[in-house]
């Protein structure tokens, strides 16, 4: 991408030049990993309910999404929903989903438009018909789209996620006769939702916990991790960019 178009892009913030100068575009991380958190932070130091704060998110997933593209990254993976979320309020459950099919349906034209590819990691045929076909519909229409991979996270579990591998695996190894010495590293990440995608070299978790919480386990042993303060909704290009620069200085 050229520099100009890169400036374009950070320039649609408040922006502080020195950051993107800083930053070497021939270094960028490949797959880029957010754990958003602190919706609900940022809501209640408004006093505003807890939905107002997943409502406001929606506008830093726009901004963090269209950015990865245009900056050429080849993935992006944002963790919008895990297993254990279930334990939350009803009302904030369907709000959620509410809030993620609606963000779907206006946001598949600008998905296409920046040649992003929508797919889903998670155990998503617990989730409801309607959104399960939002979904669906999704990943058909930007299935032949070669820019971004946009993975979203939904009743998303790590754990999950490597139990669900083992047991096609063994299925699979009854069937065909593979014998337990041929299973490698490569043989399991192959069985992951995020098969044929290079692991996440940065790995992004916004209001300040340091805590995993389950997120692709398997695929970020070797993941810089990025932790801000920022609480979800007011996460921006600019910090995306800081996040790239930090991890850059890291590597050197
Ligand atoms: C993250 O924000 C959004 C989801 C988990 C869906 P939270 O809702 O966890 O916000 P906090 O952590 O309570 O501030
Ligand atoms: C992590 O945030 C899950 C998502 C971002 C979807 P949570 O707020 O649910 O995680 P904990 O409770 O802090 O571990
Ligand atoms: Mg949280």
């Amino acid at each position: 991408m050229p520099l100009q178009e890169i400036l374009d892009v950070v320039a649609q913030d408040s922006e502080e030049p020195a950051l993107v100068r800083s930053i070497d575009w021939t270094r960028l991380p490949r797959h880029v990993a957010i754990i958003m958190d602190g919706n609900g932070r940022w809501a209640k130091q408004r006093h505003k309910r807890r939905v107002e704060g997943h409502r406001a998110g929606i506008h830093a997933v726009r901004d963090v999404v269209e950015a990865s593209a245009r900056l050429g990254l080849e993935v992006l993976t944002l963790y919008a929903f895990s297993v254990e979320n279930w334990k939350r309020p009803k009302t904030e459950v369907s709000t959620l989903m509410a809030l993620l099919k609606r963000y779907l349906r206006l946001e598949l034209n600008t998905l296409l438009k920046n040649n992003i590819r929508f797919q889903v990691i998670g155990r998503t045929e617990e989730l409801s018909p309607d959104i399960r076909s939002e979904l669906q519909r999704g990943m058909e229409r930007t299935a032949s789209c070669t820019g971004l991979l946009f993975n979203i996270a939904l009743n998303y579990g790590g754990r999950a996620e490597i139990t669900d591998a083992v047991r096609r695996l063994v299925a699979d190894a009854q069937r065909n006769g593979r014998q337990p010495a041929e299973i490698g590293e490569e043989t399991i990440a192959s069985y992951l939702y995020t098969a044929g995608q290079p692991d996440p070299d940065l790995l992004i978790r916004t209001s300040g916990e340091l805590r995993i919480s389950n997120f692709l386990l398997w695929q970020i042993a070797y993941s810089e991790i990025w932790v801000t303060e920022v609480l979800w909704p007011d996460f921006r290009r600019r910090h995306l960019l800081q996040a790239i620069a930090d991890y850059q200085k890291r590597e050197r």
